[in-house]
């Protein structure tokens, strides 16, 4: 089939490597794509939000499947647009995307169907706000309703933290919930209407700092599978959250369709939600696509067409270590000289996705906050880690930085 990948970073790179490589995927299109994915993919210059723009690419290009990477065109509507067309696409139409675009829409969600998740109360002002907060204990997390790219989040250790986030925030739909302890570990299920099935756990480490200190980014490394999510405990998180999820999607009339993905707390009492996402993460994606086994473009489909089924996946582990530009997560540096991609992947069991570049003539360049998503696989998390490390240490980007810790608390309990 003719397959049309919509995305532009180190989660979409990952993606259409994978994709290629499927026996079912006889040409591969992205939109925009970058410099990394056109090694796999004829890239097109189009905005994936364009929903207009991405139907005449399809039909001009008789595309038979869409994969979506990111939120935004889903949100957006694409995914209602492309299948009002008789396009299959994986990842659900606007109204499931809700489960990513509303927080409070989720905690209603969880509520209504006794699934776990911290207590909460939404507020719309930010008087409402200061009323509530006397009801919750101290941590207490704020969060702005809406997609906020995991920016509209402040976990309050004191009071007064708290009034400053509702404060800062202003007027405008909020959700206020229960600080929960424990470890995170992050579940990706594939969906389809009342159905689904696992497909991979994974860690991310969300600060940029060492330590998992400093501000929050989109992700700065990550490592699969996450053991801390045991199998009886990843089944628990299947039967008490995600499939709860699905029924209720297609019980309302508006099924979810695509990979669902669980931020998980595993707290004292088992798997509680923190929120879901509704696409692949970035860089969990990075790291779960090199052990994927099979016909990956098929799975993707028959999820998609009614026609799901469990994957397969090694037993290697992997770890991606995300190579960002300095300045991240603020302002980065842009246009820094990339090179010794080439010797990296020369190494055993390391591909480097492009998350944020450009071709500058015939100069790879760095165009983003995240650059360069370095992963490797390896028998155990220690030797997959030596391998990423290796990997990043073969590429010169003089304007990068990485975090040196990836995996660290996995590695502590296995060390
Ligand atoms: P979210 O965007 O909802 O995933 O929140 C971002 C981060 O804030 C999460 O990855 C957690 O580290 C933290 N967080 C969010 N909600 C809670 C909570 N109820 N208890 C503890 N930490 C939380
Ligand atoms: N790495 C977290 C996310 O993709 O939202």
């Amino acid at each position: 089939m003719t397959i049309l990948l919509l995305g532009s970073g180190g989660r979409e790179d990952a993606l259409a490597w994978r994709l290629a490589q499927s026996p079912s995927c006889q040409r591969l299109i992205a939109a925009p794509g970058n410099p990394g994915i056109a090694r796999w993919a004829q890239c097109v210059a189009l905005d994936p939000c364009d929903v207009v723009g991405v139907v005449a690419l399809a039909r001009a290009e008789a595309v038979d499947f869409v994969v979506v990477g990111p939120e935004a065109p889903l949100v957006a509507g694409v995914g209602d647009a492309l299948r009002a067309a008789g396009i299959a696409v994986f990842g659900p139409n606007a109204d499931a995307a809700q489960l990513e675009g509303s927080k409070g829409f989720t905690k209603d969600l969880c509520a209504a169907n006794a699934i776990p998740t911290a207590g909460y109360v939404r507020v719309a002002t930010v008087a409402e706000a200061m009323a509530a907060l006397d009801t919750f204990s101290i941590p207490v997390v704020i969060k702005a309703d809406g997609l906020a790219a995991g920016k509209g989040v402040t976990v309050a250790m004191t009071r007064n933290e708290a009034v400053d986030a509702i404060t800062r925030a202003g007027d405008g739909a909020m959700v206020i919930e229960q600080f929960m302890e424990g470890e995170e570990a992050s579940l990706f299920a594939l969906v389809d209407g009342p159905h689904a099935v696992a497909f991979a756990s994974a860690q991310d480490h969300k600060r940029v700092g060492e330590g998992d200190t400093g501000p929050n980014t989109g992700g700065m490394g990550a490592y699969s599978p996450a053991p801390v999510l045991t199998a009886a405990l990843e089944r628990r998180a299947m039967d008490e959250i995600i499939l709860p999820t699905a029924r209720a999607m297609a019980a309302a009339g508006t099924p979810f369709s695509g990979v669902l993905f669980a931020g998980l707390m595993l707290t004292r009492d088992g798997p509680s939600l923190i929120e879901y996402n509704v696409r692949f993460g970035d860089p969990e994606c990075e790291a779960i696509m090199p052990r994927v086994e099979g016909d990956f473009a098929a799975l993707l489909y028959g999820a998609a067409t009614g026609a799901l089924s469990a994957p397969v996946l090694s037993d290697d582990t992997t770890m991606t270590v995300v190579i960002a530009a300095s300045g991240y997560p603020g302002t980065p540096i842009a246009g820094g000289t990339i090179r010794g991609i080439d010797s990296a992947e020369q190494l055993g069991g390391v591909s480097v996705f492009h998350a944020g570049t450009r071709l500058d003539e015939h100069r790879l360049v760095a165009s983003g906050g995240r650059v360069l998503a370095v992963t490797a696989k390896g028998s155990s998390l220690a030797d997959a880690h030596a391998r990423a490390y290796a990997g990043v240490a073969a590429i010169d980007f003089a304007d990068g930085f990485h975090r040196r810790d990836i995996g660290w608390r996995e590695l502590e309990r296995v060390s």
